[in-house]
């Protein structure tokens, strides 16, 4: 079905590419190495944890065994038993390998395109005088109420696959653009169904309160009554997400409201999440904060208090250079005060059709550093280490290590600088997902 017509942006290989196929043999000394699937060498690694630049390993390797990672490390100190119960070796031709890309903020999911209102923004409308003259959110809502199942579908998927071509492995999709039971709760399924059909681990968010849908005009306690009472119990008896997040902005939804979403989240065992201090400062990142939020994003009005209140309680700043772009804003998040207190920094694409249409995470990581003033580093470490932790997983992806999930890119590139310093094009090789290789370019 539907499925097939975009597989071949993806190439299932399921042979391995330069490489050399092995016998397994005898080798007994770790049961940890018994049952090595692949062996990646000729290559350098940009582990991304916190020892060293980068985590940098040059002339590594790398074993898989199933899912996971098996053993990693210079490729002199390979244990015999890697080496030789390898069943396959591949060579990385003195590629460099990342951890897989982690967009950790999108709005995938939705109908219908607002190029008509970019078009009225370069004559001069703003982006919150469109929003107020119901346009802006809301005429994407009209768009995703009309889209039957399959073109949603449809629709999201041709975005999920320009994200995975750029070596995504893990994306956070949210809701927020159905604003009623039945839209919110197929966008989430939309969203489940795009991580079961493609090699992408898919987070799902529920965004009910993201902008007030008309038929709520002028009422907006009531419609945080519905989102709270109605909504968020179909999204957890569902199982739909796995946290919870609004927009807090004068455009949005007042502190009030949020902390009433948030009460009702935490209820519900779901994780929180704020679109905070985009448009201005309604201290929404400590309001998060104190409800130990695993991220406040945008962030370009915070202040220090909730700089401060964010790294006390471990929330993690995602940074989104792409609606900062794209709607021209001229104030730039607090880069000084989250690196003084030491708030980890995650970036994503926040792909959407009104403030951020892009599906390229790698461009977000030099708009990162030519607007933010973020170093290649922290923006690798934004959309990996730090990209995880803002979706609580980085326990099992965001850094190569042994015993985390298998999910790493082999890029075409002479220093892993090169990932942000190069605009728009894409280097890369080999990209596996759980072990296994699912997107190879050949040269
Ligand atoms: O993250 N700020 C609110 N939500 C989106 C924009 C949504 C839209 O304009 O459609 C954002 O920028
Ligand atoms: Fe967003």
């Amino acid at each position: 079905m539907l499925l097939e017509a975009f597989w071949p942006m993806i190439l299932l290989a399921n042979c391995p590419v330069n490489s050399k196929q092995r016998i397994a043999m005898n080798s007994t000394q770790n049961p940890a190495y018994e049952k090595i699937d692949s062996l990646w060498i000729n290559v350098h690694l940009s582990t991304m944890t916190q020892s060293g630049p980068y985590g940098m390993i040059e002339n590594g390797a790398l074993a898989v065994s199933g899912q996971k990672i098996a053993w990693i490390g210079k490729r002199h100190e390979i244990p015999r038993a890697v080496e030789s119960n390898a069943v396959e070796i591949y060579d990385g031709d003195s590629g460099w390998i990342t951890p897989g890309l982690i967009d950790c903020h999108t709005h995938l999911v939705y109908g219908g395109s607002r190029a008509r209102e970019f078009e009225l923004r370069l004559q001069g409308a703003t982006y919150e005088e469109i929003a107020r003259q119901g346009g802006g959110i809301r005429s994407t809502v009209a768009a995703t109420r009309e889209a039957d199942d399959e073109s949603l579908f449809k629709q999201s998927a041709l975005r999920l696959a320009s994200l995975l071509q750029e070596g995504v492995t893990t994306v956070e999709i949210k809701s927020g653009y159905g604003l009623d039971l039945e839209t919110e709760l197929r966008m989430l399924r939309v969203a489940r169904q795009l991580g079961e059909r493609y090699p992408v681990t898919v987070v799902p968010t529920f965004l009910g309160a993201h902008a007030l849908p008309p038929e709520y005009e002028g009422q907006s306690d009531r419609y945080i009554d519905f989102v709270c009472n109605e909504v968020m119990p179909q999204v957890a008896a569902q199982q739909l997400a796995i946290a919870v997040d609004a927009f807090c902005e004068s455009i949005g939804f007042t502190p009030e409201q949020t902390e009433r979403v948030f009460k009702t989240a935490k209820n519900f065992g779901l994780a929180i999440k704020l679109h905070a201090e985009q448009l201005s400062d309604l201290q929404g990142a400590a309001l998060a904060a104190r409800y130990g939020a695993l991220s406040a994003d945008h962030l370009e009005y915070a202040s220090e208090e909730g700089v401060k209140a964010m790294a006390d309680s471990g929330t993690v700043a995602v940074l989104l250079p792409g609606a900062f772009y794209f709607l021209r804003e001229t104030r730039v998040p607090p880069i000084d005060l989250l690196r003084r207190y030491e708030v980890p920094i995650a970036l994503s694409t926040d792909s959407n059709p009104g403030s951020s249409p892009t599906e390229s995470l790698l461009l977000m990581l030099n708009m990162a550093c030519t607007l933010f003033r973020l170093t290649p580093e922290e923006a690798l470490a934004g959309i990996t280490r730090n990209g995880a932790k803002a979706l609580g997983l980085h326990n099992t992806i965001g850094t190569l290590e042994q015993g985390k999930d298998a999910d790493f890119v082999i890029w075409n590139i002479s220093e892993p600088a090169e990932l942000a310093y190069r605009i728009g094009s894409n280097p890369l090789r080999h990209a596996i997902k759980k072990g296994k290789l699912i997107r190879t370019l050949d040269t």
